[in-house]
């Protein structure tokens, strides 16, 4: 019976994660990212097939996570597709509620992760938060990315 109840309440935790996500992905992102996460050819980039290869490179897991904390603005390129605007900081957002979002983006859509994916959690955020970056230091960490084929 203990047992039931602990993959009962796992299993609500589970739920309640992604859900938290979701809802802050609706509130902040959506109107640029779209609810497709595929963006707007041109002005904002797609998330969806993106950011679940982003996460899985070196250095990829810490850039997404300063991307979304401190902002970001100059050129991109993905898939060939080039975006030149600006993000925002989104660092007035709780340490939960970026690694919420974090799981959400990399995880949904038409994406998949690798079995072994460890979940974005708070303690992370706090720790790269401490760090203070402003728009080109986040420009240079995705420079630095190395992408295979
Ligand atoms: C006002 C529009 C806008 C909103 C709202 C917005 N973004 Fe962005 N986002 C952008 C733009 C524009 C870029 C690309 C900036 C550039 O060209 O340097 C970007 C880039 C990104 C990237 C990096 C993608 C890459 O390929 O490196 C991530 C991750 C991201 N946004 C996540 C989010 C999340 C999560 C939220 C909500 C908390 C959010 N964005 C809200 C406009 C927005």
């Amino acid at each position: 019976m203990r047992y039931l109840i602990s993959i009962l309440v796992l299993t609500f935790l589970a739920v309640g994660f992604a859900q938290d996500g979701e809802a802050v992905y609706s509130t902040n992102c959506v109107a640029c990212h779209q609810a497709t996460g595929d963006g707007l050819p041109g002005a904002f980039p797609n998330l969806n097939g993106n950011v679940s290869k982003i996460v899985v490179v070196e250095g990829g897991r810490d850039y997404l996570i300063k991307a979304v904390l401190f902002g970001m603005m100059g050129e991109i390129t993905i898939a060939e597709n080039t975006f030149n605007g600006a993000m925002p900081a989104w660092g007035s957002l709780s340490d939960e509620d970026i690694a919420g979002v974090l799981n959400y983006i990399v995880s949904s859509w038409e994406q998949e992760l690798p079995e072994d994916f460890a979940e974005f959690t708070a303690e992370e955020v706090a720790t790269a938060r401490a760090e203070e970056l402003n728009f080109d230091d986040v420009l240079a960490l995705r420079n630095a990315l190395v992408f295979g084929e």
